[in-house]
């Protein structure tokens, strides 16, 4: 059965989390978006209008325009146009874009340049924590600086499953993140070490004595402890911010649209085909906020013994299953593996712990799919100049 098409209103929602990390806003409050044709068949085109013809984001607002609109149910391709706005849009934008710079400070804390991507599941206990942090140190080795916010005020894992106790610090109203080096994986193709990465970590159990002043916390508390985490610390320089969503589709779940409008979520579930509908509803919440589901991944598959017998404990299929009726592609499927959650009980992710495991060797594949694929950083290089003063120059010379 083929979806409906979506409407302008719902290409320009998603739209919105499109950033062009040099002028500080989405495409579609800085008045970048000319025009969205919706045909019949799902085909849509969208038209950019930029600043100056030759601009070095050209490229990657392309490929963030295609990669969200294509993320819509119904649509069956996108092309972008590019249009060069006139002196008057230009004049618009640069007004907007001081009036921002001016009155309205930054509603995050988080670089414009970071990818964001929420690890989420309908139902507890699926391993929505595990593949966050494991992600996460696949990530930092391969060179990156990589955030983990642990939005699971009342059930936070983050911290035990990555080893960090300290508590955080801070000054000047600002909260700073626990830092953990994170090495780099084996060597590159001539020998040579590979140099490694940063997690950033902040999570409620960073903050708090125990568990149980933090589940004090309730309902819309926890949503608004959420948003502290995004506008009180002070993250610094991020390539990707990784979200450990906690368990159900609470107010956490429902607020994340508004909070992070640029956000993807990556949907975990188990193989077995009967919590597809709890899934599901978990990708309903994040196409309802206009968030890019990027796809799936199917944790606690098959597993394997050292005879080479394979063991399917919680059944088989749902994680294609799930892909395929929220059409999203499944990007992985981590076996079941006593490592997994030895690893998350020591502090060492298996990804670091045991690297030649099926699990790590999973985990590595879905990083870099996310790296070079589905999520890749964003490309500074080109914006040496900073576009912005060059707009202000060339604007103050007409
Ligand atoms: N692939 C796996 N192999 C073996 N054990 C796993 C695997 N994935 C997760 N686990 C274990 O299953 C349990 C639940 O995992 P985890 O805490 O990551 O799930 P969660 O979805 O974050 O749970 P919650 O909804 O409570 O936050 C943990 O004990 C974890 O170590
Ligand atoms: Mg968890």
């Amino acid at each position: 059965m083929s979806q409906p098409v979506p409407t302008e209103h719902d290409v320009l929602r998603i739209l919105e989390g499109v950033v062009d990390p040099e002028l500080g806003g989405n495409l579609v409050e800085l008045g970048m978006i000319r025009g969205v044709e919706i045909a019949a068949d799902g085909a849509v085109v969208v038209t950019v209008a930029l600043t100056i013809s030759g601009c070095p984001l050209r490229v990657q607002i392309r490929d963030d325009v295609v990669s969200k609109v294509t993320g819509l149910p119904g649509v069956t391709g996108c092309r972008v146009e590019f249009g060069e706005m006139s002196s008057g849009e230009k004049s618009e934008l640069m007004a907007k874009v001081r009036w921002r710079a001016r009155d309205d400070a930054p509603t995050t804390e988080v670089p414009l340049t970071t990818r964001i991507i929420a690890v989420a599941s309908g139902k507890g206990g699926v391993g929505k924590s595990s593949v966050t942090v494991n992600l996460a140190a696949a990530l930092a080795a391969q060179g990156r600086t990589v955030g983990v916010l642990d939005a699971d005020i009342g059930g936070f894992s983050v911290p035990r499953m990555l080893g960090v106790s300290g508590r955080l610090g801070g000054a000047d109203k600002k909260i700073d993140p626990n830092l953990v080096a994170i090495p780099g994986l084996a060597d590159d193709d001539l020998g040579l070490p590979r140099p490694g990465g940063t997690i950033k970590v902040v999570s409620m159990g960073l903050l708090v004595e125990d568990e149980g002043s933090a589940l004090m916390w309730r309902g819309l508390m926890l949503a608004k402890a959420v948003e502290q985490f995004l506008t009180d610390v002070r993250w610094g320089d991020l390539d990707y911010l990784l979200i450990d969503m906690p368990p159900g589709t609470g107010d956490i779940q429902m607020g994340l649209g508004r909070l992070l409008p640029r956000a993807e979520v990556i949907i975990v579930t188990t193989p077995a085909l009967a919590a597809q509908k709890v899934a599901t509803r978990a990708a309903d919440i994040a196409r309802k906020s206009y968030l890019k589901v990027v796809g799936v991944i199917e944790n606690m598959s098959a597993f394997t013994c050292e005879h080479g017998t394979s063991y399917s404990l919680f059944g088989t299929g749902g994680g294609a299953a799930l892909a395929a009726e929220i059409g999203a592609p499944l990007i992985g499927e981590i076996p079941l593996e006593p490592g997994v959650s030895s690893g998350g009980d020591t502090g060492r992710p298996v990804v670091l712990d045991a690297p030649d495991s099926a699990a790590a060797r999973e985990f590595r594949r879905i990083a870099d799919r996310i790296a070079t694929e589905l999520c890749p950083p964003m490309d500074m290089t080109g914006c040496s100049a900073r576009l912005l003063d060059l707009i202000t120059a060339r604007f103050a010379a007409e």
